[in-house]
C-alpha cells in the first residue's frame, strides 16, 4: 500500500500516519520529521532550513525532493509506504510521480478554526518525533515521551501566529494538490473528528473502499 496523506497543518496526519503504520506494516515517512531531525542534529541542511520552518514557511522543493527521494530508497520502503507532509506543491507532486506509484491520496479535512484551537494542545518529543495532544491523545509517560522517555516540548512552528501562517501557505500552496489529485481518480476526503479513534475508525473504512 503506498498512501499519501494530505491535509492542513495540524489536521492529524501524523497521528494517523503513525496509527496506519502499525496497521499496515509498512514506514510512515513524515518530511517534517526527516527536516526537524536535520535541524537538531545541525547538519548543512538543518542549519539552511532552520529559520524557513520557525517562519511556518516551505522548504524548497528542490531539497524536500531530495530528502525524500533519499528516504524512499531505503530498503524498508520497498513493501509500501505512507506519506505524511509530501507532496506540498505541484512540483513535488510531479517530482513524485517520476519516484513512485502510490494508491491513494487520503485527505484529512479540519477547519481553520478547530485547527488553530488544536495546536495550542500539542506536545511534541524532541527525539523520536512523537506526536501528542494533552486532552485528546496524552502520553502514558505525562509530560516525557511514552516511546523514549524525552521531556515533550512545544514545537516552535506552534506558535499561534505562526499556526496562522502556516495555514496561510497551506490554503496557497497545498490545497491545489486536491484537484491535481482530484484528476487521477485517487483523492479519497474523510472529515477529521473530535476524537482522534472516531478518524481512524473513517480512514480505516476509505481504505478498505478501494
Ligand atoms: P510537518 O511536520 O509536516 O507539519 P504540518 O503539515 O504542518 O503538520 P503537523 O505535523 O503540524 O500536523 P499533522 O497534520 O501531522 O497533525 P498531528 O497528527 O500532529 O512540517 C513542518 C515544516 O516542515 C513545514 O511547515 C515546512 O516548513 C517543512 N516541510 C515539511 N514537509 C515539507 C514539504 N513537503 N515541502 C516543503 N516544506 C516541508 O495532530 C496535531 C495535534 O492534534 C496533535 O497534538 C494530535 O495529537 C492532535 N490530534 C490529531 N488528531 C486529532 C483528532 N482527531 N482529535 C483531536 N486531536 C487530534
Amino acid at each position: 500500500m503506498r498512501i499519501i496523506l494530505l491535509g492542513a497543518p495540524g489536521a492529524g496526519k501524523g497521528t494517523q500516519a503513525e496509527i496506519l503504520s502499525q496497521h499496515y506494516c509498512i514506514p510512515a515517512v513524515s518530511t517534517g520529521n526527516l527536516i526537524r531531525e536535520a535541524v537538531r542534529a545541525q547538519t548543512p541542511l538543518g542549519l539552511r532550513v532552520q529559520a524557513v520552518i520557525e517562519r511556518g514557511e516551505l522548504v524548497s522543493d528542490e531539497t524536500v525532493i531530495q530528502i525524500l527521494t533519499e528516504r524512499l530508497t531505503k530498503p524498508d520502503c520497498e513493501g509500501g509506504f505512507i506519506l505524511d507532509g509530501f507532496p506540498r506543491t505541484v512540483p513535488q507532486a510531479q517530482a513524485l510521480e517520476l519516484i513512485s506509484d502510490v494508491d491513494c491520496v487520503l485527505s484529512i479535512e479540519v477547519s481553520d478554526e478547530r485547527i488553530i484551537k488544536r495546536m495550542g494542545g500539542r506536545r511534541s518529543c524532541p527525539k523520536c518525533g512523537a506526536t501528542y495532544h494533552v486532552d485528546y491523545k496524552p502520553s502514558a509517560g505525562g509530560e516525557n515521551c511514552q516511546h523514549c522517555g524525552e521531556f515533550l516540548v512545544v514545537r516552535n512552528d506552534d506558535k499561534p501566529e505562526v499556526v496562522l501562517h502556516r495555514l496561510e501557505t497551506y490554503h496557497a500552496q497545498t490545497e491545489p494538490l486536491k484537484v491535481f489529485y482530484e484528476k487521477t481518480g485517487k483523492l479519497l476526503c474523510v472529515e477529521g473528528q473530535e476524537e482522534v479513534k472516531d478518524t481512524t475508525a473513517l480512514v480505516l473504512e476509505a481504505l478498505a473502499s478501494l
